[in-house]
């Protein structure tokens, strides 16, 4: 690697930071030699009704077990809400920003709690029980955070559906878990348009009903007040029903590997799968890495961008800054709405210190400009991150410099779904920064490089990403079917954890990550499985065969780049294609619009029947110089026509 612009932490970041860079070191090298000392001194950072004892018991072989803290008892909601009541009963513990910039609230712990008990009491009164899925379909409002911790509080398992899903999708997900109690939303409000919360809730309940998952009850939060269809004894208000409940609740007491939730994300094979992450560890991880990575501070005001739908919502929004005792920011709305500005301008109402969003959404403002981030101050901004996707170098380097006045460190934070919370990034007081680098792991994370045969790399080296040893805040199972776990996480390097990232290590240690080395693909920080739209696409019946690759895009960071063979006698059009896309959005959602769709008569595969997406990928990406050995498919000819007819000519 040339030219490598390293940012060293300077003087004002160090100050008063949690940990500088001996001590990350040191605590860095405690947490590996004795993991069960360091997490046994940590886990004591969550309250407990029945301490642990036994601190760490996982195996990354055979049947692959996880447990931490096992013998312990507590309760997440207690955690997030009622052990800070004492200190900051009125200390602001939501601030709600509206989708109209007119449109903003503040929620105390003390309110809080009294919204969490209510919920939480409506949901037992219609038979919601420990163990029980509650499937959340919401807007970015703060009830979308009383039912995820309402859950909690009685030990239900919440799933929860991100609002862009469609109905199909969103059935999917609520047959899988077996889920029979749903919380929505009459509508959501992104950007000034509406979205049918509750219309694509009855449609996704219809789809279940014919899996044989019946959803009794339908709890509706008024947003919009927008006209809506009703099931009378099946749906609910959530005003009316939590006005007839007690504002107390006691917290279920709860084992430490019972599980939170369940979120389901896409993989490259098969249909999304149910991640489970369970109680203690999770939130032990969730909280201390969002105290640590952003060097939070007692009074910090803190936003984070993403939205409750997705596990960055979940542990960042919510769990980690909650269980805190922070000020969490929740957006409802968009980054460019009403301005370019929006961002900036919500940051100075606020007087927002720490902010965390993602590269799609920086790189879609760079290209507006500087201007609309130079009309606002910024200057309470001490903390900025960055999560989703690998971040260009142009892009953190305008987040620096133009955002940041070149005078806040950014922590580019690297994770999954399935790890629960962070896993490589800086820390602010200790990192020296490399624009395009989440640098180094965090306290008792071991990454460790290997080849395509499992070979360990070691020192600068490029290869495919694994952890080899547990962390707290690491998923536990594939809900209801562990053998997919197994097979999925620990088959392809027998006995360590593949997140499916491709990496490099440079000479000081630090870890860049390329991207997916599966057939997952990464659309504005959004997780797809090239299967699940091909899927989708194969579903239509003019479509005989369908191939999906992701290309370079350069505000998405990859866009999703369909092949397409028709069914014999039906012609491409323009107006197919309109309609090839519109399917799938209804398939999956917006999320998963196909960028470009070529039709191609055939598709390249090997005598055996494989698709050779090596080949597909070069075409998307516009560079078949280097399409490599193309003698071993069963019809070479198909290539020329590929290349002829493909979409991203330069
Ligand atoms: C995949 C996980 C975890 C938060 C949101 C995404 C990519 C995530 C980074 C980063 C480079 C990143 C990886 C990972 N990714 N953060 N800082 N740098 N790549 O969660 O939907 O489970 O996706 O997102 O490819 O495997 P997710």
């Amino acid at each position: 690697m040339s030219e490598v612009h390293v940012h060293r932490v300077q003087p004002a970041w160090k100050k008063n930071a949690l940990i500088d860079n001996d001590t990350y070191l040191k605590w860095y090298a405690d947490s590996i030699k004795n993991p069960d000392r360091f997490w046994g001194k940590h886990g004591k950072r969550i309250d407990w009704f029945k301490p642990f004892s036994k601190v760490k018991n996982t195996s990354f072989d055979g049947k692959v077990s996880i447990k931490w803290f096992e013998d312990g008892l507590t309760n997440v909601s207690y955690n997030c809400i009622d052990r800070h009541l004492k200190k900051r009963g009125h200390q602001t513990a939501i601030i709600w920003e509206g989708d109209n910039p007119y449109d903003d609230k503040k929620i105390t712990y003390n309110e809080l709690h009294e919204h969490v008990c209510r919920l939480a009491n409506v949901m037992k009164k219609h038979g919601v029980k420990k163990g029980d899925r509650v499937t959340i379909y919401m807007p970015m409002i703060p009830e979308a955070a009383y039912a995820m911790l309402a859950c909690t509080r009685i030990g239900a398992i919440h799933s929860i559906v991100f609002g862009g899903f469609s109905p199909d999708a969103l059935a999917g997900r609520i047959v899988d878990c077996e889920s029979t109690f749903v919380i929505t939303a009459d509508e959501g409000l992104r950007g000034g348009k509406s979205i049918p919360l509750k219309e694509n809730t009855d449609k996704a309940i219809d789809i279940a009903a014919k899996n044989f998952v019946m959803v009794k009850n339908v709890l509706v939060v008024r947003r919009t007040g927008g006209r809506v269809g009703w099931a009378p004894g099946r749906d609910l208000w959530y005003h009316d029903e939590v006005a007839t409940v007690k504002a107390e609740c006691k917290p279920e007491k709860m084992k430490a590997e019972d599980p939170l939730f369940i979120l389901y994300t896409s993989g490259s094979t098969g249909k999304p799968k149910g991640v489970l992450h369970t109680t203690a560890g999770y939130l032990v991880y969730a909280s201390m890495t969002h105290q640590y990575v952003f060097d939070y501070h007692d009074g910090d005001i803190y936003w984070c961008t993403a939205d409750v739908g997705w596990v960055t919502g979940h542990s960042y929004i919510v769990y980690g800054p909650l269980a805190n005792g922070a000020t969490t920011l929740m957006f409802e709305g968009v980054p460019n709405y009403p301005s370019q500005s929006r961002f900036w301008e919500v940051i100075d109402k606020h007087k927002v210190n720490i902010f965390y969003t993602a590269p799609t959404a920086l790189r879609a403002l760079m290209g507006a400009g500087n201007d609309p981030v130079k009309k606002t101050s910024r200057k309470s901004l001490r903390v900025l991150g960055s999560v989703g996707e690998p971040i260009n170098p142009e892009a953190w380097e305008w987040y620096f410099n133009v955002v940041g006045n070149g005078k806040v460190p950014i922590v580019d934070t690297w994770w999954q779904t399935e790890t629960g919370g962070i896993l490589i990034t800086p820390l602010p007081g200790a990192t020296d920064l490399k624009a395009g680098s989440a640098t180094r792991p965090f306290f008792g994370v071991k990454p460790q490089l290997v080849d395509g045969e499992g070979k360990v790399l070691e020192g600068a080296a490029d290869g495919n990403l694994c952890i080899t040893d547990s962390w707290p805040g690491q998923m536990r199972t594939v809900y209801g079917d562990h053998d997919r776990f197994v097979q999925t996480y620990f088959s392809t390097y027998k006995g360590k954890y593949f997140t499916g990232d491709g990496c490099r290590r440079d000479a000081d240690g630090y870890y860049w990550i390329t991207g997916r080395v599966d057939d997952v693909i990464n659309v504005s920080g959004h997780r797809m499985g090239t299967a699940e739209v091909e899927s989708a696409l194969v579903s239509h019946d003019k479509v005989s065969e369908a191939a999906v690759v992701g290309y370079p895009h350069d505000i998405k960071g990859q866009g999703i780049y369909s092949y397409v063979t028709l069914m014999k006698g039906v012609g491409p059009t323009e107006e197919l294609r309109k309609e090839l896309i519109a399917h799938v959005r209804k398939e999956i959602g917006a999320i998963a619009s196909p960028d470009k769709i070529q039709f191609a008569p055939g598709l390249p595969k090997t005598r055996s029947g494989k698709i050779m997406r090596r080949i597909l990928r070069k075409i998307a990406e516009d560079d078949f110089s280097t399409l490599g050995d193309t003698s071993t498919l069963a019809d070479p000819a198909v290539v020329d026509d590929l290349i002829a007819n493909r979409q991203n000519k330069k």
